[in-house]
Order: structure tokens, then sequence, then C-alpha cells
């Protein structure tokens, strides 16, 4: 075994305050406040009702308005509309005792007006500064209307496409999702002393904390069993990086954590991200997370508050469990004066950062509305970014890009909508206002070419898994045809046309929260419409829209190019059109792996090597660990997508082949743009640690770089090592490295790589 070098203890490791220092103006001003406040105001100001507006879960409350008056709502959510927030808060602010603002909240998940793709799709841009403005944007118009809060970002690692919600994540990297936290954070909030010094900064959200994406099964809300050193290893980085970036809030999520609901896990809330972590921000509950307990088995709903209080849950979503019981748990001893204040304290601290004090209509300028929401230029960034989300998973002969001439047949349900295109969780967007498939890509090609539409299917043959898969007003108009009469309709148009562009795939509801399937392919009869469109001989591109890996063995092998555009926002159909036809050189890579079935779930890159791998070469062997019916192989790996550019690269160079504990070298890699069109690649950089104390994945992604090169140009990426980037976390859960080798590896995928050995000594 190597030597071991325990740098720090993970206790103290962690601590980064950021922009969580202490604030003596804003402590005096809350003490005296405090002073004045009964217990039941400062339970009050836990209090977090939903509005009623924007449906995102069963349950509803109840006479909002006089409980603001009586000093028993800290702050609303899902509200939408700047007039009735600036009314809303003039109730609290006049007409309840102490007039103490409210914090005004909503699910801004990936835009506000203007949507952007889905945070999947988005993430596979790799590209910060784009997913950073995409935040600002998303501030930007939500305040515009009111909002001061917004429950993003959603970094939930996940690997398993079965769960709706991946469609809401970032995919299953730790490290990506990490940078992304940071990112969407930043936009949002701003940094350092820049923090909410603008009324158009709110503040973010980081969800669902922990561990989220790991319910058994895919099934949501679902139990998680997990080991701690999974949980540091590949699971806790992204919401550490959120609070690193100063992330003002965070929401507790739904499952079990060690057999504790999460909301009610102290080591979790308290141990971990405020004692570890050093987050000092505050903890909302999910929706009716707090009165879950009573069925997750853990006691009644009294039992359930107090436990959540004690835990470091400072604000319960809906539910009503501390504002109902927590008063009865302190005169019965269960709670403290002390975890009621320090609650309390935390939700006045976030008011009073935001400004709320100084000015509680700060985001009540009514007059921003029309000009900052759905903006012209937030919609022309948020079409570039749509483009640049979307991975071009297969492209036989360069079928694509299209030429801007003769017939474009699109045939699909999911060709002609609006409802669909913002994607699941856009729930402030206005869907008339979003383009169809058809007149994004009629917009694109202008006069030069033409370009005709049918239905071709409906979205499942079964009307009942339409119906759920297309709710919030979804619908995709059930068309009452029968399967046969569809089809034939959409034959005799691709008969005349010169291309068939086939929009197939999910629906926006198909995935999303409380959208788990069991089998994760392209709906029955829009695979069987696909068939037909194939056997006409015509090219025909597969213009895919998911919100999750789907499982494409059959497509892969069968359908000459395939586009993955996801939900790409409300300017995704011109995006499409930009795409399809070579305005924009596709750049998107795969943060998510596609599984070739679902019994290869979990199917991740990073995964561990085990004792008996199989043999480079081969698929299966026996006494080997894979499966005697599949290979152990994705259909497309994670970081995996294409360009209309090729991109060519060197073997690694290394500055060195040895470093000591104090060192630093530097792999680079050479990468040439050996096509005809100028392009964007990722470049990738994976290190495996050959030797550990505990077993090692056989790579863990470290870098990246996105790079523009013009068509013939070469340029050298150049990543920096440090024994800081090899740490992980040992048996005991302390962060260290290890003496010994290491190989490192870049390419354009996590599969297709270079790669070269160096030694910490
Ligand atoms: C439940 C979801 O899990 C969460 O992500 C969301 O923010 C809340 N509902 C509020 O709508």
């Amino acid at each position: 075994m190597k030597k071991l070098i325990t740098t720090v203890l993970l206790g103290c490791a962690m601590i980064t305050a950021g922009a969580q220092s202490k604030d003596s103006k804003m402590d005096r001003f809350i003490d005296e406040l405090m002073n004045k406040m009964t217990i039941e105001e400062k339970i009050g100001q836990l209090n977090l009702p939903g509005s009623g507006d924007i449906v995102t879960g069963q349950a509803k409350n109840s006479d909002i308005a006089g409980k603001i008056k009586r000093g028993q709502v800290g702050g609303l959510f899902n509200i939408k509309g700047v007039e009735k927030i600036k009314d809303v808060q003039r109730v609290a602010v006049e007409e309840s005792r102490l007039g103490i603002p409210l914090i005004f909240g909503m699910d801004v998940i990936h835009g506000y007006e203007t949507v952007f793709p889905i945070p999947l799709g988005l993430s596979c841009s790799w590209d910060m500064e784009a997913i950073e403005k995409s935040a600002r944007i998303a501030a930007t118009e939500a305040s515009a209307d009111g909002i001061c809060w917004t429950f993003s970002p959603m970094v939930d690692i996940s690997r398993d496409p079965r769960w709706g919600r991946v469609s809401e994540g970032n995919g299953e990297d730790p490290y990506l999702g990490g940078q992304i936290a940071k990112a969407m954070v930043r936009g949002y909030q701003g940094t350092g002393d820049k923090t909410f010094t603008t009324n158009n900064q709110i503040m973010s959200c980081v969800k669902h904390y922990a561990l989220y994406g790991a319910g058994e099964a895919g099934r949501d809300y679902n139990t998680v069993d997990m080991s701690h050193q999974r949980m540091y290893s590949e699971y806790f980085y992204p919401y550490q990086a959120a609070v690193e970036a100063g992330v003002g809030s965070v929401m507790a999520s739904f499952n079990e954590v060690d057999g504790v609901p999460a909301t009610a896990n102290r080591w979790l809330m308290t141990e971990v991200l405020r004692n570890q972590w050093g987050f000092n921000g505050f903890v909302v509950t999910d929706f009716t997370g707090i009165a879950e307990m009573v069925d997750h088995g853990i006691g009644d709903l009294q039992t359930v508050s107090a436990r959540a209080l004690n835990a470091g849950i400072d604000m319960d979503m809906v539910a009503e469990g501390f504002l109902t019981t927590i008063k009865k748990s302190f005169d019965e001893g269960k709670v403290t004066k002390a975890e009621i204040d320090l609650a309390c304290r935390r939700i006045l601290e976030a008011k009073y950062k935001l400004g709320l004090f100084s000015d509680p209509y700060k985001y009540c300028d009514v007059s921003r509305v029309k000009k900052e929401v759905y903006a012209p230029e937030h919609r022309q960034l948020a079409r570039k970014i749509a483009a640049e989300s979307f991975v071009l998973l297969k492209n036989d002969n360069n079928l694509l890009p299209l030429s801007k001439k003769g017939t474009i047949a699109v045939v699909g349900p999911l060709g002609n909508t609006k409802e669909n295109m913002p994607g699941t969780w856009s729930v402030a967007a206005d869907f008339n206002k979003a383009t169809t498939v058809v007149d994004g890509l009629k917009s694109v090609v202008g006069n030069k070419a033409n370009v005709v539409y049918a239905k071709g299917s409906n979205l499942t043959t079964d009307p009942v898994l339409e119906d759920r898969a297309t709710m919030f007003d979804r619908s995709l108009k059930r068309d009452d045809r029968t399967e046969e009469e569809l089809r034939n309709e959409a034959l005799q148009i691709a008969k005349n046309a010169d291309v068939i562009v086939a929009t197939l795939g999910e629906s926006s509801e198909y995935s999303g929260e409380s959208s788990s399937r069991s089998e994760i392919g392209i709906p029955d009869v829009q695979q069987r419409l696909l068939m037909e469109l194939l056997k006409t001989g015509k090219p025909v591109v597969l213009v895919l829209f998911t919100g999750r890996p789907l499982t494409l063995t059959w497509e892969n092998e069968n359908v000459p190019a395939i586009l993955n555009v996801w939900f790409g926002g409300t300017e995704a159909a011109y995006a499409i059109g930009d795409v399809l036809f070579g305005d924009v050189n596709p750049s998107g890579k795969l943060t998510t792996t596609f599984p070739q079935n679902v019994g290869q779930i979990p199917l991740y890159y990073n995964h561990k090597n085990t004792g008996r791998p199989l043999a480079e070469g081969k698929w299966f062997e026996k006494f080997r660990s894979n499966y005697l019916d599949v290979s152990n192989d994705p259909v497309y790996p994670f970081g995996y997508g294409l360009s209309y550019s090729q991109f060519d690269y060197s073997d690694v160079t290394l500055s060195s082949t040895a470093i000591d504990s104090n060192g630093e070298l530097t792999a680079s890699i050479t990468v040439t743009n050996k096509g005809k069109m100028d392009g964007k690649e990722v470049v990738q950089f994976y290190i495996r640690d050959i030797v550990g104390s505990v077993t090692r994945p056989v790579k863990e992604l470290k870098g990246f770089e996105k790079i523009f090169l013009k068509a013939g140009e070469a340029k050298t990426v150049t990543f920096k090592i440090t024994p800081e980037l090899l740490k992980f976390y040992n048996y005991d859960l302390n962060y260290v490295f290890e003496l010994g080798d290491f190989d490192v590896m870049i390419g354009g995928n996590s599969r297709d790589v270079k790669s070269a050995k160096f030694t910490l000594k």
C-alpha cells in the first residue's frame, strides 16, 4: 500500500466561509427586532406557504392573507406577477404588527419567461460562462416580476435515468456538477461583496440536500441507502460547491439518509452542512417535507416538526408543522428557545442580506417587467445556448448539416407543439410564446426550402399514459385517428420530401418530478413510426426530445443521424434549425451515460474496477463481472458528442513524469480541427489513481476546457496537476492524497482518450 499523506482532517478542511462572514450591523438590527418579537411571531417567520398560483405539489395552504396579518408567515412561493407580489408585501409590511417583509420564492429552474434548456441539457454545453449567464438572465427576469428567491440550482447527482428528475440535474459527474453549481449561484446572487447589491440579484437555494438522485430503482421519493464513503466521494461535492460559492439557502431532500429522513437528519443538516462546510444561510424543507415524515414512520406531526427543528431546519414549506406544533413542543420542553431563535434569525438574516429591511419593495419595481421579461436580447442568448446544449449522437456520411433547399418533411408528435418546447419545470413560461419546430425551421430556411408537417403518431398508444406525460396544460392534443391513418398521412408527405426530420421522443412531462419510467425507450407507437419512415429509403434525421438518457440501441444501429435536443427552452425551435442547417456547429457533450437497456442501470463512467474486470476487448467471459446477454458498454458514454468537424488529438505530453508532495506538473495535448467547419470541442481531462488504500474509480473527471478551433486550426490545451487534485476520501473520511502511480487521460469523451503516466513520490 502507498504511503498515506494526511493533510487535513475532514472537519476543518471543508470550512470555506466565503460570502458568509459576520455582519455586526446586521446582528444588531436583528437583535433589536427579535427583542420585540413574541415566540409566536418568531415561529411565524419559519412558515412558508405556497400561493396556490402555480401547482407543484398536492397540498394547499389556506387563509394566507389572515396568517400574514397575524405574523404567521415568513415567505410565500410560486406566486406570479409583480403587482400581486407588491400587494401581498404591502399586507405584510403595513398590516402585520411588526411589518416584517416577506421573502418571495419560485421554482425558477432554467429561466423565467425566457426559458433556457432543461438543466441536464444546459450541462451538456460544458460552458460555465453560458450557464452563469442563463442564471443571470433568469434572476433578472424573475426579480423584475417580484421574485427574490429561487429554488435552484438542483445539483443532485444521479446515475439512474429511470428517475424523471435527472432532467433537472447536471448528470452523473460530481466535479462537473460542482462547477455548474458554482456558476449558477454566481449568476443568481452575484459574488463576494457584489452579492445582492442590485435589485436583479436574487437568493439561490441549492437542492435537494442530500442524495435525492440516488433513490432505489429510480422511483421518485424512494429510499436511499448509501455508504458515507460514497456520499463524500461521489454525491456531496456539488452541494458543497454551492456553499463555497456563497449560496444563501439550502433545500432539504425528501428521502431518508442513514434511516432518518433528510429533513430530520441532524448529522446532515448541522454536522456536515454547517460544521464541516461552514454554511450559515438558512435551510428550507421541500414541499410538505415535514408532514411526510409521518408517513416515513418516525412520529406524529408534533414529533417530526420538533425533530426537524432540532436537526437544523429553519423554514417549513407548506406543511405548517412548525406553525401548528412548535409552540406546544416549546411549552413541553421538546424544543428550546435557542433553537427557535436561531432558525428565526437565519430567516431574518436572509431578508436583511437581500435588502428587504431597507426597502421591502426592492423587487417590486413594476416598470421593469415590460422591458426586462422575455427581452429580445435574453431570447437571442437563449437561442445560442440552446444550440450549445444539443448533442449530435450520430451522423453517418455527414447527412447533417442539411441544405436549405427542396422539401423537408417534419414528422412526429413533437414537431408542432408550443407547450412542449420549454420543458419540464418551466412554471413561469407563457407557452403561447414558444415556437414550434415547424415554425422554427421555416424561419431558419426562409424561402429557400419548403417545410411540411404531419403528426405521424400520438405520443403513446396508451391515452392514460399520454395524459400523465402531458400534464400542466402541456397536452399534445391527442389525435383520434388510428395509428395507421396517422402514419399513412405522414408517409404521404414523406414520399414527396427530400429529407425527413422525425421529431420524436418524450414530451416534457414524460420526465421531471414524479415522472419515473421503468422502460426508457422512445415510446412504442413512435418507434413503429420511425421504422416505417426509414423504410421509405429517404434520409431520416431523428430530432430527439428527451429529459433523460433513453435506450437507443436500435436507433443507433438503424437511424443515420440523431440530434438529441433535450428540451431547449422557448427558443429551441430556432436553435434546432440553426444546428440542422449548419449555421451552428454542434458541440454538446453528454453529461450522463446512455445505457443499452434498463438492466444495465446504474451505468456510469467513473465506476470501480471490481476484482473481476473484463479483459480489454472482451465483452463476456465466464466468472467475470458482466452479463450473459449484453456487454457492459453504454450506447453513448459520458462526455460523448459529435461535431460537423473532426477533432484530432495528439499524444499527451507531461512536463515531468514525477512530482513530490509540494510539486506540480502539466499535461498537454494538441487538438486539431480536421474538418471543414469552424467548431468547438470540449477537451476532457481524467485521472486514475491506480493503487489506493481504498478502491478508486477507473477514471474521474478532473478538468475540462471548451475550445474554439477554426477549420484546420490546432491548439494546445494544458492541465495543471497538483497533489491537491489527487486527494480523495480515505476509509476514515480524511481528505488525502497518497503516493503512487497515476494515469492521465485526455480526450473528447470518457471512452476515447490518450493517456500517460506519472508518479507522486
Ligand atoms: C417539490 C420539488 O421537489 C422542489 O424541487 C420544488 O422546489 C418544490 N416542490 C417547490 O415547488
